[in-house]
């Protein structure tokens, strides 16, 4: 007797099944009848707008277009690259879809670009997944609680201003005040399983620093970085930042824990401009146009939590003459939850990283963090306030000691304060050593339970109990002070 093999029964079709489904025997072509600098128009295909379509050249290669307009027949395209051979008559064939990112493990350690290409000599890539670049906010109904604390290994971060693992912070600083190198120490030494990078619209020096100098091969092996330089097309630069959201997404997807740093999103909204202005939208705040303020929370809600795994993001903004209410600041600012301000003048006083405390505030700290912890850092603020309060009468030599016991104290911890606050970029602090320090400098018993990664205290879990049965979702975090 013949024995059959069975491997049917255990051989999974469902991806070959829905592959089969979704894909559509008929080749929508048009061709093209004009180019106008990055823009082409061509006659049909049959295309949706944001969809990608290939324009075929006469050498055989092939370019990758989107749709950005409709007018009848014709279909206006933006193409991600240069428009360098393109002829009138090339065809145009339609996908189908929408910009898709290839996703999977083997992205960690590479470099894409806006398209989900490697760009760094490295070989082709094999995905796992295709995940579209463009994306709703995941259910606020299925994600779940911050109450963990993520290690940035930042120590004035970690302590002053401490993340939970899903929660969205701005770093909002000029150019030139540390904003690369602080990005790299969070990449290099946080407790994140994994991190992904966006770098939009940055000059080809600064990601070839980026990359080889401030992230080098440690910080590469457990990072997916998507560049977009400052040359390359407003569509590029645009879909870069959505791409390297949708590569965090998978690996949230896979339960894990992603740190999300984006360089920068104002220059998102910059390309975003540049876009709507060609396709005839007219500019309202400071000339940028409505649908840049429509697509900065789209871009930002999408990071956090999900049912599975977490997103924590770092977006960093441009603020212009140290500007902090121009409109694009604004916008992120009222989206996300938690500010770092980099300062200028801390960044001259060779005070690094330049963050300004006082200025800065992570909203979801207290749902992270102990009781006594709170307390320490609230005493270091009080005396940083102090301190920043009297600083010319102190600094000019008018003040007596004796006058305060609040500002005796605030002048005698300034400098230990200082020293907390700094930190080599090559310093590793864990969290430990950050707690340790804080309970050095301020003398308050920090008890080992406030060294776990989910330290804080529910206060009103009876509270939270009753809704549960009841049904209802309730905060059971401690009210932020702010
Ligand atoms: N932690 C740090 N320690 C020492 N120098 C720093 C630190 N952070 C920034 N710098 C100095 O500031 C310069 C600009 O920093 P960078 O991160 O490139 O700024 P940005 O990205 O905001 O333009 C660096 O070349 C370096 O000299
Ligand atoms: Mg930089």
């Amino acid at each position: 007797m013949v024995e059959t093999l069975s491997f049917t029964d255990n051989f999974n079709f469902s991806k070959y099944v829905s592959q089969v489904e979704d894909f559509d025997p008929i080749l929508y072509i048009g061709y093209v009848c004009a180019v106008n600098g990055l823009e082409v128009l061509s006659k049909g295909p049959c295309a949706k707008i944001g969809e990608i379509c290939t324009i075929k050249l006469t050498d055989g290669k092939t370019l990758l277009s989107e749709v950005v307009g409709l007018e009848d027949s014709v279909v206006k395209l933006t193409v991600y690259g240069l428009t360098d051979g393109i002829e009138v008559g090339c065809e145009v064939v339609a996908s189908g879809k929408p910009l898709q990112v290839p996703v999977g493990w083997g992205l960690l350690g590479r470099t894409i670009d806006a398209t989900g290409k490697p760009c760094d000599g490295l070989g082709e890539l094999v995905p796992e997944a295709y995940y579209p670049a463009v994306k709703s906010a995941p259910d606020a109904m299925t994600k779940k609680e911050i109450d963990r604390r993520i290690t940035t290994g930042v120590r004035v971060i970690d302590s002053m201003l401490t993340v939970g693992k899903g929660q969205r912070l701005g770093i909002f600083a000029g150019s030139g005040v540390g904003k690369s190198t602080l990005l790299s120490m969070i990449a290099r030494n946080t407790d994140a399983d994994i991190n992904v990078i966006g770098l939009i619209g940055e000059r080809g020096r600064e990601v070839l620093d980026f990359i080889d100098r401030d992230l080098g091969e440690e910080g590469m092996r457990r990072s997916v970085v998507v560049v977009a330089k400052g040359d390359e097309p407003a569509i590029c630069r645009l879909r870069a930042a959505q791409v390297c959201t949708a590569v965090a997404e998978y690996f949230r997807d896979q339960g894990k824990d992603v740190m999300l740093m984006m360089d920068n999103v104002t220059r998102f909204a910059k390309a975003q401009r540049e876009i709507s202005l060609s396709s005839g939208e007219v500019p309202a705040q400071r000339g940028y146009t409505p649908s840049v303020f429509d697509s900065i929370p789209k871009l930002l809600e999408r990071t956090g939590t999900n049912d599975r795994g977490t997103i924590t993001a770092f977006y960093a903004v441009l603020v212009d003459g140290d500007d902090m209410n121009e409109p694009i600041a604004d916008t992120v600012r009222g989206v996300l939850d938690g500010h770092v301000v980099l300062s200028r003048k801390l960044a001259m006083e060779y005070h690094y990283p330049a963050i300004d405390v006082l200025q800065s505030i992570s909203r979801l700290s207290k749902r992270v963090t102990g009781k006594m912890t709170q307390k320490a850092v609230g005493k270091v603020r009080e005396l940083m306030a102090v301190y920043q309060n009297n600083a010319q009468m102190i600094n000019a030599g008018i003040y007596t000691k004796g006058s305060s016991v609040q500002i005796d104290e605030a002048i005698d911890k300034h400098d230990e304060i200082e020293a907390f606050l700094k930190q080599e970029e090559d310093e590793r602090c864990p969290m430990a050593d950050t707690l340790d320090r804080l309970k050095a400098l301020t003398g308050i018993d920090i008890s080992e339970e406030e060294y776990e990664e989910r330290p804080a205290i529910k206060k009103n879990a009876a509270v939270s109990t009753q809704a549960a049965a009841l049904g209802q979702a309730v905060d059971t975090s401690v009210p932020d002070v702010e």
